[in-house]
């Protein structure tokens, strides 16, 4: 009998505010590292504001085995476009992903690489299934934190190239209170 390559183990989820404990790997965003993913540019004084954080569970990035992380997104707008994740193909393009949301209100906005975009809600509870082939951003639309946890396959990489170049089709503003999903004029898929 061969060896497993990993020992079995644990982790608590917070499920209000979404910590993992213990914390293997934690990743901040600021708004500085999203500077020209937003339709306007950041400005400087808000450029060290971290926007979102991302805790991770690590394992080996190898086929079979799968990673899982939570996300917390801050609420706010960049001049009226809701704050939100960079998005990304996986680099391995057919690996699909689970997100269930534990708090705040979102939209999850998909696009494929032909530039069909999906939008589906995201709140407590919801299981969104982000199929292979769908590029992915969560965006906050609420007044609080929106945070939510994900699954997906340990080698399903990331392409953030290729959002920073085109950008998604679809951009979610902030009309009186209410996201509103408008035509993204500069997408260049
Ligand atoms: C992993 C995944 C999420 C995101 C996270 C941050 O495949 O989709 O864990 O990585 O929500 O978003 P990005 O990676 O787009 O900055
Ligand atoms: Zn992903």
């Amino acid at each position: 009998m061969s060896v497993p390559a990993l020992a079995p183990f644990t982790t608590v989820l917070d499920l209000a505010a979404g910590a993992l404990e213990p914390q293997r790997k934690l990743v901040e965003r600021t708004l500085g590292d999203m500077q020209g993913i937003y339709a306007v540019p950041v400005p400087d004084q808000r450029e060290r504001e971290v926007v979102y954080r991302v805790s991770e569970v690590p394992t080996p990035l190898v086929e079979g085995n799968l990673l899982c992380s939570t996300t917390t997104i801050e609420p706010g707008t960049v001049d009226g476009e809701f704050h939100m994740t960079k998005g990304h193909f996986h680099a391995k393009l057919d690996r699909a992903e689970i997100y269930l949301t534990l708090a705040g209100e979102g939209r999850l906005v998909m696009a494929t690489e032909a530039g069909e975009p999906a939008i589906e809600p995201m709140r407590r509870g919801t299981v969104n299934y982000v199929p292979g082939g769908w590029a992915h951003r969560s965006v906050n639309v609420g007044a609080g934190p929106l945070v939510f946890f994900a699954v997906f396959p340990a080698d399903a990489g990331y392409d953030y190239k290729t959002i920073e170049e085109q950008g998604f089709p679809v951009l979610v503003v902030d009309r009186d209170g209410e996201p509103e999903i408008l035509p993204n004029p500069r997408y260049r898929g």
